[in-house]
């Protein structure tokens, strides 16, 4: 059973308070879901292997430690997936980005896939597919499906707002994914949202509503 980590770091709570209120400005939303990214990005990164090695300080000889060169990916599902890619990539400048393009469909709530670019050697890289709603949990297990059918075999799943019922669906189809959260909201309502949640992330970060 994969684990699931939900962050109650002041900071991201502080964002994430901002961030779910309807009075929020686009501009501030994008922000914040960056920033939020950001902040989880250094958590969900904890585990990385890092390499001892001997540099000079102007003073003396230190023994510090670098990553140890291990290959990442971010993946974002468009399109809201996309508003926490800056954030990911400020902390992780080396990484590579591939893009998989899924829509709920709004009557059946399931995923549709439209668009999918990886980087040629995903198989060789750990990846974090990011999205700041985990509602159902249809877009991420496919996501997640199709990076295991490229060969990815190390994968986290980093999203901002969960909802049990997503949860519950990830870890069954994906029990090798750790899942990341800011938070782990009540439910889904008639219309799969969550709730109380945010309302819809990709119109409130490219204002499409
Ligand atoms: C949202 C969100 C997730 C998905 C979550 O995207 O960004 O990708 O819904 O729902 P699920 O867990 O029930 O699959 P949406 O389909 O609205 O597309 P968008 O990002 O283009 O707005
Ligand atoms: N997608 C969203 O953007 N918000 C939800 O609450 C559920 C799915």
């Amino acid at each position: 059973m994969s684990n699931v980590l939900v962050f109650d770091h002041p900071l991201i709570q502080h964002k994430l308070s901002i961030l779910r209120d309807k009075n929020t400005s686009v501009k501030e939303f994008r922000e914040l879901i960056s920033e939020i990214a950001m902040l989880m990005c250094f958590e969900a990164t904890r585990d990385l292997p890092v390499k001892e090695i001997e540099i000079e300080t102007p003073v003396a000889t230190a023994k510090v430690k670098r990553l140890s060169g291990k290959k990442l990916a971010i993946v974002p599902i468009l399109r809201a997936g996309l508003g926490m890619v800056d954030g990911m990539v400020a902390m992780i400048p080396s990484c590579k980005v591939g893009h998989i393009g899924l829509y709920r469909d709004p009557e059946t709530l399931e995923p549709v896939e439209y668009y999918c670019k990886l980087p040629a050697d995903i198989a060789e890289r750990d990846v974090i597919v990011v999205d700041p709603m985990l509602a159902t949990g249809g877009s991420a297990a496919a996501a997640v499906t199709f990076l295991k059918k490229r060969g990815c075999r190390h994968i986290k799943l980093m999203c901002i707002i969960g909802a049990p019922e997503g949860v519950a669906v990830v870890q069954e189809k994906h029990p090798d994914v750790d899942i990341y959260l800011a938070a782990l909201d009540d439910h889904l309502n008639e219309h799969g949202y969550i709730v109380p949640g945010l309302g819809d992330a990709g119109d409130r970060i490219f204002g499409t509503r």
